[in-house]
Order: C-alpha cells, then structure tokens, then sequence
C-alpha cells in the first residue's frame, strides 16, 4: 500500500519557541497514524534538529527540510547540503516549491540536481510541480506538469522512482484560499499517475505518492484527500495552527 502523507509546510514562519509550541499541541493530540500513513514537518533549517528531537518520539512523524543547494560541497556561502541534512538524521526534503522556482529562479534542470544529490544521500525528496494560473486558464496545465516531471525526474531509473514522493500544487490555489476541486485534484492526479505508468510502468506509478497541495485546510482535507489518486496533502498556512494541522493528518485516509 502506498504511503499517505500529511506534510507541513511552515515556509518562512514562526519562531523556534512558536514553532516548539505549535509541535508540542500537535503531539498532545494523540493521533494514532496506521502503518502507511506519516506526518511530515518541513521546517526552516535552524529548527530541524529541535524538530527532529520531537517527531522522532511519535510514530510515523518525520521532520523535512524544505530546500537543499543544488551542489554538494564547497564555497557556497549560505547555503545548505543535503548531506548536511542528512548528518543530522533528516530523510526528507521538499524540491522545486514553486516559491523556489518562482522568488529564486529554480529551473527544471537545476531541480534535477537536487534530486540527484538528495538521492545519493538517501534522502527522498517530496518533489513539487503544479502550474500558475495562466497555464489553467488556456487549458494547457497538463502539458506543463510533464514538462516539469521529464526534465526533473525522468533521468531517474525505476528503482528510485519506485516510492517516490510529488506533490501537485496549483500556483493558482497556494496561499489564495482558492483550491482546486477535489475532481480537479482527481483529474491531475490520475494524469501524473498515467504518465509516471507509461514511463515506469504501473508497479511503479502505484508506488507513488502523490500530494495535493494549495489551501488545503481541515475542513477540505477528508474530501480531498478521499479521491483515488490523492495520497494526502502538502500544507502550508493550515500547518501552523494545531487544531487544523492534527484535523488535517487525521483526514488521511
Ligand atoms: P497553502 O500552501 O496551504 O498555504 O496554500 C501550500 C504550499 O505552498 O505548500
């Protein structure tokens, strides 16, 4: 059975005792995970180990990075490796946000890389890909996303697709309160699932979990994440208030 995944994303946000606290009411909610489902917690780089010393104490809770530099070592001031993340027990970290790709000017081939690295290192990535709103509106959405799967992934054998991690994020619906309808979740989901199956066969593509993500909110979450190809959800502003984030993890089907 695939893997269902709540992960949050706390983006720039919080500070480490905010972010201790928020942690702290999450776990006193008790939420008892089955064996296929993870609650997954991208935090900002100074909070990882804090983080970490938390979910490691909760079954199934992982802490994630949320970027990692596209080199591997070397006199590249400020940024942070995988293998650094990797040093300190971190086995995830999310790739191509479109925030990334947006504000810092991430391509598809430099998200190869991280991928790459993250890879060699162990760490599965929760590769990220959706369209902005212009893309929607010609209707040209799904030609889009196989670009950014082709030229980020498709390098990769089978083996290491093989449990992979996407997530699908409409630009359109991140931090707008706007989501997409769960049959429009459904329709990109099931696409992405069909493409990774012609590439990889279907094995594979069953293997994957797939996130949906843009305003995801306790009160969507059950509805979305109920459709057959959406294996959970990457959440950001609902991430940061306890009573929605355990909601939202509890939703998972
Ligand atoms: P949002 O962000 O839930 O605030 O829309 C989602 C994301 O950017 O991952």
């Amino acid at each position: 059975m695939r893997k269902q995944i709540a992960a949050a994303n706390w983006k720039m946000n919080l500070t480490m005792e905010q972010g201790e606290k928020l942690m702290d009411e999450i776990i006193a909610g008790d939420i008892a995970l089955k064996e296929h489902q993870l609650a997954v917690f991208a935090v900002p780089f100074p909070y990882l180990i804090n983080v970490k010393n938390k979910t490691d104490n909760v079954n199934n809770f992982y802490t994630a990075a949320q970027n990692c530099a596209s080199e591997k070592a070397g006199a590249f001031t400020g940024e942070v490796s995988v293998e650094m993340i990797k040093s300190i027990g971190i086995n995830y970290v999310v790739i191509g946000h479109s925030e990334r790709r947006e504000y810092y000017n991430e391509t598809n081939e430099l998200l190869a890389k991280k991928v790459n690295l993250a890879l060699d290192a162990n760490v599965q990535p929760i590769f990220c890909c959706g369209e902005p709103l212009q893309i929607r509106e010609a209707n040209t959405q799904n030609a889009h996303i196989e670009k950014q799967l082709e030229e980020s992934l498709y390098h990769l054998s089978a083996e290491a697709m093989n449990g992979f991690v996407i997530a699908y994020e409409p630009i359109w619906a991140i931090g707008t309160g706007l989501t997409a309808s769960s049959a429009q979740a459904q329709e990109m989901h099931a696409h992405i699932r069909t493409v990774l199956a012609n590439k990889y066969g279907e094995d594979v593509a069953n293997s994957i979990s797939i996130l949906y993500g843009g305003s995801v909110k306790a009160a969507n979450s059950a509805e979305i994440f109920s459709q057959q190809d959406v294996d959970g959800g990457l959440v950001g502003g609902a991430s940061l208030v306890a009573a929605e984030f355990i909601n939202i993890i509890k939703s998972l089907s």
